[in-house]
């Protein structure tokens, strides 16, 4: 094993009701500001339970925190939480409204623009925030990751905030959800596991096992969760199982990948395609172009998760990267980037900002702008 420091400081509230627990949590005095995205929270109750909870404090509400939340946006938000002098920010939503707000965190104690600190990739200082997830997929209600674009120059890069002080898993609160939103979700879930796991074999039992966990668990809940997304039991998995795939616990002195989702960034900055819906497609050609490298895992990946036991090493990969495929097609999700739309133009724009960047991803840091050229091109 590596190396690696772990502190996860974020509190867990997880269950039905718990969004009462916020006047607790807010440490008191404090002004606030309330984040949302584009209203779905308005709608399924969300929203009034959240006011409900805060009576009596001081607060103001920003509304409009789009999906893949753009730095103009973000601008607005700080304005706003300047003039009111907010202290204590609480995100309800998704990952977008939940990024979105750490770089107000950010921002509301920065001088120059908010874009120079994702763009410098880690905010110094940040204002305390909170959550209450709606949708479970990012993790970003227990990590430090945000990933924030800006529409004027079509990017979209990750940086690093804070983790929140605390966030509220209500299950229930996902009962609205989008079937189509759900996929993404589970799809996001699923590769965060990949992009921790399918390094190199040999590294760490126990968080190989730990992915192991997560990856079956989503493919027992994706099906039940279909039939019947107001089954309590089944949602609360999948909240937990999100969250967990992406709050530090799994990578613990392993090697990470990250190349599959740094290439769907520049698919969403460049089309806006969904984040779930451009791993869905990416990660089948990181897995067919980079079989070689990631041998061992796959093979490991076939036996464990699918079943995949006999005949060749060869056939058993070769199998294994086709089960991978139809699990994202079973969401009912894109597997090919030509069912989208997005073809050569595209793939040469990515390859052209790759090199310029001087971008090697991976774990072998060996995704350049070539090597992401031959995986999108075998994702065509
Ligand atoms: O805006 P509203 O009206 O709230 O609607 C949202 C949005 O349209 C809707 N929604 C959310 N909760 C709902 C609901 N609709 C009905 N009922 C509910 N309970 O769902 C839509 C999508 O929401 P969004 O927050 O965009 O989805 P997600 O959580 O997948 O976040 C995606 C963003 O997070 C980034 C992605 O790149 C993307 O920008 N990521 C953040 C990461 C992190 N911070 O660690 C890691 C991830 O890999 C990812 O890159
Ligand atoms: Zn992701």
């Amino acid at each position: 094993m590596n190396n690696f420091v772990y502190h996860n400081p974020t509190k867990l509230v997880f269950g039905k009701g718990q969004i009462a627990q916020l006047a607790k949590l807010i440490p008191a005095g404090k002004k606030i500001m309330i984040t949302c995205g584009g209203g779905s929270v308005r709608r399924n109750g969300i929203y009034d339970q959240v006011v409900k909870a805060l009576e009596g404090r001081d607060w103001v509400e920003f509304w409009g925190i789009e999906p893949n939340p753009s730095v103009e946006t973000v601008r607005e938000a700080i304005a706003l939480g300047r003039e009111h002098g907010s202290e204590f920010l609480l995100a309800v939503g998704g990952g977008s409204v939940i990024d979105g707000t750490k770089l107000i965190a950010a921002g509301l104690l920065y001088d120059g623009d908010p874009w120079e600190i994702v763009l410098k990739g880690q905010a110094d200082k940040t204002v305390p925030l909170g959550t209450v997830l709606t949708m479970s997929a990012t993790g970003s209600e227990m990590n430090n990751g945000s990933v924030i674009s800006c529409q004027e120059t079509k990017e979209k890069f990750p940086f690093n905030g804070d983790y929140p002080l605390f966030s509220i898993l209500d299950p229930e609160a996902l009962f609205s959800l989008p079937q189509k939103q759900i996929a993404y979700g589970l799809a996001d879930t699923y590769v965060h596991v990949l992009e921790q796991y399918m390094t190199t074999p040999g590294q760490s039992r126990l968080m190989d096992r730990w992915a192991e966990g997560i990856l079956h668990t989503v493919i027992e809940i994706a099906p039940r969760i279909r039939e019947n997304q107001h089954d309590y039991a089944v949602m609360s998995e999948y909240m937990l199982a999100a969250t967990l795939a992406l709050n530090d616990m799994i990578r613990m002195g392993v090697a990470q990948d990250w190349a599959t989702h740094m290439i769907g960034h520049e698919l969403t900055a460049l089309h806006g395609l969904t984040h779930g819906a451009t791993l869905a497609i990416v990660i089948n050609g990181t897995l067919r172009v980079l079989r070689e490298q990631k041998r061992g895992k796959l093979l490991q990946y076939g036996e464990r998760i699918w079943g995949i036991t006999g005949g060749s090493d060869e056939e058993r990969i070769e199998r294994t990267i086709a089960a991978n495929e139809e699990f994202f097609r079973s969401l009912g999700l894109s597997t090919h980037l030509s069912q989208e739309g997005i073809g050569e133009a595209t793939i040469a724009e990515i390859e052209r900002r790759f090199n310029a960047a001087g971008s090697r991803f991976g774990e072998a840091h060996n995704v350049d702008g070539a090597m992401a050229r031959r995986i999108l091109e075998a994702c065509l």
